[in-house]
């Protein structure tokens, strides 16, 4: 008798390790198609997908000039501008520092605009009192629309000396 007649464990064993390497040679090659399909599945994905970056609106409602009472400053904080009206008319402050684009904060007890990285400080209506910042706080567009709200454009500054009449 042979081996394996007389120990029906050992020819087991013997297919069992022949077979499991065939089939993990099989499932390695398909497990290594599919992690190739998927790539090429995600890169072409990508490819046709827009590269588009998308920002905010550069134009935006205020509201009605109302909501404004003279001599105040409020924040808008979505869109990181100050409004400021006067008895003289409005601002649009821009609320990011010209040092290095911290967001600067109101500060009603001190009657300033701060920013808190470097210190720099200004006035209501932007101009610099102190610290590192170069330039003023821009001012940019506002104009009131036909149905009578505030229309701030971001991407049109003006000179200090121009300013909305209340
Ligand atoms: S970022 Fe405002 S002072 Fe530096």
């Amino acid at each position: 008798m042979s081996d394996t007649k007389q120990n029906p464990a050992a020819e087991i064993t013997s297919e069992t390790s022949v077979v499991s390497r065939r089939d993990f040679l099989s499932e390695i090659t398909v497990g290594a198609l599919g992690i190739a399909g998927l790539g090429g599945t995600a890169l072409t994905y990508q490819y046709f997908s827009p590269n588009v970056l998308f920002e905010p609106a550069t134009t935006f409602r205020a509201g009605n000039p109302d909501l404004y009472p003279v001599n105040s400053v409020t924040f808008l904080q979505d869109q990181q501008v100050y409004i400021v009206r006067t008895p003289a008319g409005f601002y649009a402050v821009s609320a990011v520092c010209t040092h290095l684009g911290c967001i600067t904060q109101w500060k009603p007890e001190a009657d300033i605009i701060a920013c808190p990285c470097h210190g720099s400080k200004f006035q209501p209506d932007g101009k610099k009192i102190e610290g590192p910042a170069p330039r003023p706080l821009p001012h940019y567009s506002i104009i009131l629309t036909a149905d009578g709200e505030l229309l701030v454009d971001k991407l049109q500054t003006l000179k200090f000396d121009q300013v909305l009449g209340a």
